[in-house]
């Protein structure tokens, strides 16, 4: 049977991981969050910090934004960490601080999608919901031979229907976990470990040889290429930091001034930044470039320095911080690339 040797197999070769150690909702929800776009030596780290800092549901949402902004500095799309502050504070209003066990519920919850519910609900509660990522829909893939484009909605709505009728009656927690570990150890991406796979004998696509085309993925489109640019503006020993929009790609996170080129069809500059802000520059000089990929899209950054004669009019989404404040504020990754050029 595919599911005994499965879960056969994930009892003798899990790793340890800190998320395995609990079936608290909550906590599995963080760690799913955590695991969305970011791998799992990475998040070990954080989640631990995090889970440390806000054990439960009520500490979370009784958290400010930014001190939890800040415990997720350098995982990056930091839409998910609003989401999972906002989705904290809907739990304990709503739910007395229980993580519900209905996915109509779980689905309102905001950041919460298909995947993201059926692994909660299977994982932390043992309800039998597929939860199919793309470790999942690999194996799967694989296992079956399947060659329609799992890029497409209807391939990953077929591969739900069909994991969710493998779940083993009572084992849907480990059922999701040990397909998502075989897909992260062995049946992975490139060069899978069919020798040391306990579906070798059930795999179609390994007994035609055709593990390594498999999964069919059509390329998604292009990044979008974006020129921005950035002023590290100084005065005396005080450099200008400011807050991105909250419901922008960094929201909530710091960073300093900047723009995208040709934003709202008219090209900005340096002094354009500075004129915005009211301050006169005594001296400028270009720091140089440095380049920073999101998922869709890549920044070309030209990063400048300005010492300032004056602090300008700056508003409460503008700080002037010096090197020893700078820690306590959330600086996503891609303002640390312009941080160290700064020659202080
Ligand atoms: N990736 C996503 N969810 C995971 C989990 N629970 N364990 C390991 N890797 C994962």
């Amino acid at each position: 049977m595919i599911q005994d040797n499965l879960l056969n197999w994930f009892e003798k070769n899990k790793r340890d991981l800190p998320w395995r150690k609990t079936k608290d909702a909550y906590k599995i929800w963080v760690s799913e969050i955590m695991l969305q776009q970011t791998r799992v030596d990475t998040v070990i780290e954080y989640y631990n910090r995090f889970i440390e800092r806000f054990p439960t549901v009520e500490d979370l949402a009784a958290a400010e934004e930014q001190e939890v902004l800040k415990y997720w500095q350098g995982l990056g799309y930091y839409s998910r960490v609003r989401n999972l502050h906002k989705g904290a504070k809907i739990i304990w209003e709503q739910y007395t601080g229980v993580f519900p066990d209905h996915i109509e519920q779980v689905r309102k919850i905001p950041g919460i999608g298909a995947y993201t519910a059926g692994a909660i609900l299977s994982i932390a509660y043992n309800l039998p919901y597929p939860a199919v990522d793309g470790n999942v829909l690999r194996v799967f893939s694989r296992v079956f031979s399947i060659k329609e484009d799992i890029a497409q909605p209807q391939t990953v709505k077929l591969i739900e229907k069909m994991v969710k009728e493998y779940i083993p009656e009572g084992r849907a927690s480990d059922f999701t976990e040990s397909l998502m570990e075989l897909g992260a150890l062995i049946c992975v991406p490139v060069s899978p470990m069919c020798l040391a796979c306990p579906l070798y004998h059930h795999c179609e696509a390994r007994q035609t040889g055709i593990q390594d085309e498999l999964p069919i993925k059509t390329k998604k489109v292009k990044s979008k290429q974006v020129h921005m640019i950035f002023c590290v503006i100084r005065y005396d020993d005080k450099i200008l930091i400011t807050k991105n929009p909250s419901n922008g790609l960094l929201g909530g996170m710091w960073g300093v001034p900047g723009k995208e080129v040709n934003a709202g069809g008219y090209e900005h500059t340096v002094e354009s930044i500075l004129s915005e802000l009211h301050i006169q520059p005594e001296h400028i000089k270009k720091l140089g470039k440095a380049r920073h990929v999101f998922t869709h899209m890549d920044w070309d950054m030209d990063i400048y320095m300005c010492k300032a004669a004056n602090k300008g009019q700056i508003n409460q989404e503008h700080r002037w911080v010096g090197r020893e404040n700078i820690d306590d504020y959330p600086l996503p990754k891609v303002y640390q690339k312009v941080w160290e050029k700064i020659e202080w």
